[in-house]
């Protein structure tokens, strides 16, 4: 089923439970390859790259199983994770190439093993990502990797990592997370400067400490992690996923509906809460979660540029382009971290969005209504931008190769036709 057909012009009402982050359950799923204990995780997403995660540190020996019950209000899906010992230190490209999250497994094999065979990730559409501060950092900790035929073939003379000093020249949420895995273990202290703060990384850190690891910093952009000799098993619950409450926040507004989003905090939305506000979209705390309406009926546009964490995050600059493209005046967008994640703008334009690209920047010009068209999703947060112009464009749009919304939302089509949307899954 690869298409999504929409019927625009209905303003959502209801409540919308948020999912686990499915950039906190990733690196949290391959923690557990830090030690020979069981590791629980709680509000996982289901996704197609959870799944993926999930078969690849099945070849690598892990045991995984699935329980589901409520929670609370919400449904709670807790994924037991067990790697008594390690068959294999392989990463096979096939499953590298589909989820380049994957490359999070390096860290932890070379703690657990001192060695790994991990594929070198392929690009992706918005852009070519490369792992240099990954494998620069893990260097410094003492770790030889050699690239062979794709591969990166890494292993650790004597055996164990080394702490080390630590100063990444950009900021990176993934080459962060896994330092403080391969840190986690190693012999001395690591300190990580110009570390990622994203809340992503806070709950691994958090989820390490529950395992015996001894991190310092959390939440800054300076982490000390004292090595210790091994790691315990642990129970933890995935931080909701802000971007993913960002996405039906977005939906409430530019359908000038009215949704409780459940299970998400403020804190973890702060320059999200800022931009909704300044263009006229309010966030209130309620005792589930946030509800998220339009203040007078008007919304209005407002610049931003994305920014790592605690800035505007680049994984809700699709979401909200698509909101100023049908806001009154207009918005000058800039995205500052990767380097082609525009391909929602020729997508939107065919809706009859008003956009112009001038490099990193997008001037956003407000139209009064989208109309609905044929249109192809791209990379998963395009496509999430053009469900939204969907749900508020005039008549019927069908969005193709809807596989990058499954990546990373879950249920989409049965959350929004749970608030009044007119959604299917056709083809
Ligand atoms: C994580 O990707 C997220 N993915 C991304 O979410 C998110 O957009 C990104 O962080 C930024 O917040 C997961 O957590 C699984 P980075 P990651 O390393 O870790 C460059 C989504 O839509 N860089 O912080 O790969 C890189 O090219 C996805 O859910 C290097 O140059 O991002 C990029 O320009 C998309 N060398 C910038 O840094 C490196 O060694 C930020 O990348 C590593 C990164």
């Amino acid at each position: 089923m690869d298409k999504i057909r929409i019927i625009g012009g209905v303003p959502l009402r209801g409540a919308v439970e948020i999912s686990g982050a499915k950039n906190a359950a990733l690196p949290l799923m391959t923690a557990a390859l830090l030690t020979d204990e069981k590791l629980v995780l709680n509000r996982l997403p289901y996704l197609a790259d959870i799944i993926t995660l999930a078969n690849l540190l099945a070849t690598l020996g892990c045991e995984l199983s699935l329980h589901t019950n409520r929670r609370d209000y919400q449904e709670n899906r807790s994924l037991t994770l067990h790697a008594k010992r390690l068959l294999s230190v392989t990463a096979e490209y096939d499953l590298v190439r589909k989820m380049r999250a994957s490359v999070l497994v390096l860290g932890p094999l070379l703690a657990r093993e001192g060695k790994a065979r991990v594929s070198l990730p392929g690009g992706c559409a918005i852009g070519p990502r490369p792992i240099d501060l990954h494998l620069k950092a893990l260097e410094q900790m003492g770790a030889v990797i050699e690239l062979k035929e794709g591969y990166m073939d890494a292993h650790v003379p004597g055996g164990r990592l080394k702490g080390a000093e630590i100063q990444f020249d950009k900021v990176s949420v993934g080459a962060t997370e896994n330092l403080l895995m391969a840190a986690s273990l190693a012999d001395g202290e690591t300190i990580l400067g110009n570390a990622a703060r994203e809340p992503e990384v806070t709950d691994l850190a958090r989820c390490l400490i529950a395992m015996g690891a001894k991190i310092e910093g959390l939440g800054s952009d300076r982490l000390k992690i004292t090595g210790v000799s091994r790691l315990h098993g642990a129970t933890h619950d995935v931080v909701a996923d802000r971007i993913e409450a960002g996405t039906y926040a977005a939906a409430a507004a530019i359908t000038n509906g009215d949704l409780e989003l459940l299970g998400v905090s403020a804190e973890l939305m702060q320059s999200v809460i800022e931009k909704f506000g300044e263009s006229g979209v309010l966030f209130i705390p309620t005792e589930r979660g946030l509800r998220v309406r339009r203040e007078n009926g008007l919304m209005h546009g407002v610049d931003v540029m994305t920014q790592v964490f605690p800035g505007f995050p680049t994984d809700m600059q699709a979401q909200f382009m698509t909101l100023m493209a049908v806001a009154d005046g207009a918005s000058m967008i800039t995205e500052t971290i990767f380097e082609n994640r525009f391909m929602h703008v020729p997508e939107l334009a065919r809706m009859g969005a008003n956009v112009t690209v001038h490099g990193s920047s997008a001037m956003v010009r407000g139209v009064p209504a989208l109309k609905g068209a044929q249109v192809m999703a791209t990379d998963l947060r395009a496509s999430s931008s053009l469900v939204l112009a969907a749900l508020a464009a005039q008549g019927e749009t069908v969005v193709n190769r809807v596989y990058h919304l499954d990546r990373g939302y879950e249920r989409i089509e049965e959350k929004l036709a749970a608030c009044g949307a007119r959604i299917e899954r056709i083809g």
